[in-house]
């Protein structure tokens, strides 16, 4: 095996050495790179660059594919969500992320602002267990657009005590309402009172499925609602855990280059994006995994 796993010294991540993963991988080196994903929460692949084929191939070795975010929400909500601008040669499974324009219209999400931290697609009841981002084209990152990752396990070992039991065994709703970039989801009405959002109901603290260990789950801030309590004390609530939560010694910050694979767990890892100068062409694909209902 030649597989080199080398950590950084982040909060999270390891970049993976020593494999060609556009290649069928031998059962040994399935193995470690699972191990090492389980492990460090992410995982980066450094210039590797690759067709929507081989991104595909690679993951489907892992798991079956998810849906991407549109169609997801469109199942669980049933709304027309108009993902203008999609090409339709772009398989479903393959999201785009993008600030290019052609012909007048966008050809993926998020265009070039920041996307805050988050969660993918917690706000239907069985998000994606990962998510493979892959550089096809990024600007510079003195441009911006670097993206962060954070560890939910240790903002959960972290917290108080008394945190601690204040959240075990409590529900919220993760918002359907809005994208990462703060941008309203076509088909959702405008919410003034989040306890009557519409959203996935979530565990704000889960446990792993594979590796047994409790993180912190809290999917984004927007709209977001802690069941049972008044308003006022879930705000009050989630800006406490949200201080907690986004402290830079849980983070690790991945600055593109083309060609970069970048996999991590969304089961236990959040992750935000810088903006950046949108003079610039910044291209990326991303297939997901399927999740289980997180508990
Ligand atoms: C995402 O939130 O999945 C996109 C991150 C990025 O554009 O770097």
């Amino acid at each position: 095996m030649t597989i080199e796993v080398h950590p950084f010294a982040a909060g999270c991540g390891a970049e993976i050495r020593g494999v060609d993963i556009r290649k069928k991988l031998s059962a040994e080196d399935r193995d470690a790179i699972r191990k090492a994903w389980l492990d460090n929460l992410v995982l980066r692949f450094r210039g590797v660059p690759m067709s929507d084929d081989e991104h595909m191939a690679f993951t489907r070795q892992f798991g079956e594919l998810e849906y991407n975010p549109a169609r997801l929400i469109e199942k669980q909500y049933g709304v027309e969500t108009g993902q203008s601008g999609r090409k339709t040669e772009i398989p479903p499974e393959i999201s785009v992320i993008s600030n290019i324009v052609e012909n007048g219209k966008p050809i993926g999400g998020l265009g070039d602002g920041e996307a805050f931290w988050h969660t993918d697609s917690s706000f239907v009841d069985v998000p994606p267990a990962a998510s493979l981002l892959r550089s096809l084209e990024c600007p510079p990152p003195t441009s911006g657009g670097s993206t962060y990752f954070l560890n939910c396990y240790t903002a959960y070992e972290t917290l108080p005590e008394a945190t601690k039991q204040r959240i075990d065994g409590k529900i919220m709703v993760h918002a359907a309402t809005h994208s990462s970039g703060g941008i309203a989801h076509k088909g959702f009405e405008h919410v003034d009172d989040v306890s009557k959002v519409p959203g996935a109901r979530q565990p704000m603290v889960r446990t792993h499925p594979e590796t047994g260990k409790k993180s912190l789950f809290l999917g984004r801030r927007i709209n977001a609602y802690v069941l049972g309590l008044p308003v006022e004390e879930s705000e009050e609530l989630l800006d406490e855990l949200w201080g907690h939560m986004v402290q830079e010694r849980f983070t690790w910050r991945q600055d593109w280059q083309v060609g970069d694979l970048v996999w991590w767990d969304n089961r236990c890892a959040m992750h935000r994006r810088d903006a950046f100068d949108g003079s610039k062409r910044r291209l990326m694909h991303r297939t997901q995994l399927k999740g289980t209902r997180p508990m």
